[in-house]
């Protein structure tokens, strides 16, 4: 059964072959859909007959978005705490073991209907793909059945055992290492694609990070980094000398971080819900751009940094806030969000891809960054499933 998508007024294609700039953008497109990917995309006059037609009414069409950093196995509420930084109060990465407590109390049930709650919010949003970190257990048992619960509902999941070290082990920071390089890591890789470590001040070192990666690459998992959030240090370094797939956050870059990046096949992941909701400072992403990094925009979803599952709103954000074009913050939320997962099936729309995509109620992808806060999906087709 194929389907086509016609009259859209604008199409972000992300391929520059089928269309202008670095988008690829068509006017007065067509798509067809066919088995869950897109069979043929062109103008809309030379479009070829489908079993079943979809007007989009001259409105904008654009490739699901990809959101490659989330922390949504969780339960409980840190409301309080975000009340108080809105008062003044600095955030640390401490505040993460409050959300352990409470996940550690949660069923296998209560994790799972909170996770599809906040999977289904995001598609509603646009969000086609999404990654899904482990992270809030810090026990053997409670890191793998949360990457165990997270991988029912994406493929893109990471063991993050090494978000902090786990309150029975505040002061044997090395045991703790040892088990997240150990009998954790043997439990959660089966149900792990990724492994990311959180190198921070409070959280783990440069050499604790290098073990925790190191040994996730032994079995298998490919490494990505929470690197360079709160303040300066090695974290983008060691995810570029690891080849990891990403470097998350890099909100304190060195010239020689900047290089470093631009240099590599790491992608720079920018996440601004998270300064948004700690009242940080942006990252740079035209410092990033300018020198020839891949960026991607997430929304680092979790429940005390960034309670946001809006690409649409960190599509804002980083026009508004971090010196990026609406084309370059449109591209690094779809195409970019892939080339953070490797992923060549989606953040683009052309032949042979998933047909992941996203109508927008507005005549051009601009309008995420000129309409801030507006509920713009029209539409939202996953596989080629029109879930919204
Ligand atoms: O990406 N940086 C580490 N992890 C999350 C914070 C999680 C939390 O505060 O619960 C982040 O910001
Ligand atoms: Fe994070």
């Amino acid at each position: 059964m194929s389907t086509l998508i016609t009259d859209i007024g604008s199409l972000v294609t992300n391929d520059p072959a089928h269309g202008s700039g670095p988008l690829g953008l068509l006017t007065d497109a067509a798509v067809i859909v066919d088995g869950g990917v897109i069979a043929w995309v062109g103008r809309a006059v030379d479009a070829p007959a489908a079993d079943d037609r979809h007007d989009a009414a001259g409105r904008a069409l654009l490739p699901g978005f990809v959101d490659s950093h989330s922390h949504l196995v969780f339960a409980g509420d840190r409301t309080a705490e975000f009340n108080a930084r809105m008062s003044g109060q600095a955030y640390t990465a401490g505040g993460i073991r409050t959300t352990v407590a409470a996940t550690r109390a949660a069923t296998d049930e209560q994790l799972d209907a909170n996770l599809a709650r906040f999977v289904g919010e995001a598609l509603r949003q646009g969000t086609t793909t999404i990654e899904c970190k482990s992270g809030y257990g810090l026990t053997v048992e409670d890191e793998a059945r949360a990457l165990r619960i997270a991988a029912a509902h994406t493929p893109e999941t990471t063991y993050l055992g090494a978000h902090v070290v786990a309150p029975e082990y505040a002061d044997d920071p090395a045991g703790y290492v040892a088990l997240v390089t150990g009998e954790m890591l043997d439990a959660c890789a089966p149900h792990a694609r990724w492994v990311d470590v959180f190198c921070e001040n409070g959280a783990f070192d440069g050499d604790q990070a290098r073990a925790i990666l190191t040994a996730g690459v032994k079995r298998g998992l490919t490494p990505r980094v929470h690197a360079n959030q709160l303040s300066y240090g090695p974290g983008v370094q060691l995810a570029v000398e690891l080849g990891a797939a990403s470097a998350d956050h890099c909100t304190h870059l060195t010239d020689e971080d900047v290089a470093a990046l631009a240099g590599s096949e790491t992608v720079a992941t920018l996440l601004p819900g998270a300064e948004f909701s700690t009242r940080a400072p942006y990252p740079d992403a035209r410092r990033l751009i300018d020198v020839g990094a891949t960026v991607a925009l997430s929304t680092d979803c979790n429940p005390g940094s960034s309670f946001t599952s809006s690409m649409a709103f960190c599509v804002a954000v980083a026009v508004r806030e971090m010196g990026m074009t609406p084309d370059e913050a449109v591209h690094a939320a779809t195409a970019g969000g892939a080339r953070a997962l490797r992923r060549t099936d989606v953040g683009w729309i052309a032949p042979g891809a998933r047909a992941d995509l996203l109508l927008l109620d507005a005549p051009s992808h601009v309008h995420l960054a000129y309409r801030p806060g507006v509920p713009l999906t029209a539409a939202v087709w996953r596989a080629g499933v029109r879930e919204v």
